[in-house]
C-alpha cells in the first residue's frame, strides 16, 4: 500500500501553538505527517535550521506517525524525494489566502502531481504568527498557551528586550 504522506513545510522560526495544532489535525488523515523545515539562507532567523529541527522533534517525539526534515531548494523537489503528493497549510484568515493561492498555483504547474491542502487551526491560535511570538517575547508579553514549552525556554535563552528577530510566520 502506497503511504499518504502529508508534507508541512515552513520557515517555523519558531513553532507555536498553531502549527503544532495543524500536524495534530494532519495525523488522523494522513499515513505520515512529514515536517519540513526550509533552509532559507536570505532569510534572517533568530534560530537556526538545526535548532529549529531540534525543537520541532522535540514536539514530535513519541508520534511514529511524525517525521521532521530540513529542506533547501523548490519544495515540490523536496515531495518528488520523500514520495509525497500532499502539501498542508494552515489558513488563518483572509490575508493568508492570496500568497497562499500564489504558492499552491505555482507548485502545482512546477509538479502537477502536487496538491496544497489546506486547514484552519483552532480560532484561539488564528492571529498567532512566529514573528509575533518574538516580537511580544522580546517586548515581555505574556505567551502562555501559545507557544510550547521547550520554545519558551529557547527564546528566554535567547532574545532580550530588543532584540526581535525575522519575520516569518
Ligand atoms: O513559513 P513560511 O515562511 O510561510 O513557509 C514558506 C515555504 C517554506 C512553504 C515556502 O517559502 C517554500 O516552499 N519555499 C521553498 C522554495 C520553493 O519551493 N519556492 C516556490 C514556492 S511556489
Amino acid at each position: 500500500m502506497i503511504k499518504r504522506i502529508a508534507v508541512y513545510p515552513g520557515s517555523f522560526d519558531p513553532i507555536h501553538n498553531g502549527h503544532l495544532d495543524i500536524i495534530e489535525r494532519c495525523r488522523p488523515i494522513f499515513d505520515e505527517v512529514l515536517v519540513a523545515v526550509l533552509h532559507n539562507e536570505e532569510k534572517r532567523a533568530l534560530f537556526s535550521v538545526e535548532e529549529r529541527v531540534e525543537i520541532i522533534r522535540e514536539m514530535v517525539d513519541g508520534h511514529a506517525d511524525c517525521r521532521v526534515e530540513s529542506f533547501s531548494g523548490l519544495l515540490v523537489d523536496f515531495m518528488d524525494r520523500v514520495g509525497a503528493r500532499a502539501v498542508v497549510r494552515g489558513l488563518r484568515a483572509v490575508s493568508d489566502f492570496e500568497y497562499e493561492f500564489q504558492m499552491a498555483l505555482m507548485n502545482r504547474r512546477l509538479n502537477p502531481r502536487v496538491e496544497t491542502v489546506f486547514m484552519m487551526p483552532k480560532e484561539d491560535y488564528s492571529y498567532l504568527s512566529s514573528r509575533l511570538v518574538k516580537e511580544v517575547y522580546a517586548l515581555g508579553g505574556d505567551l502562555t498557551g501559545l507557544v510550547p514549552d521547550p520554545v519558551l525556554e529557547r527564546l528566554r535563552q535567547r532574545l532580550r528586550p530588543a532584540e526581535v528577530g525575522a519575520s516569518a510566520r
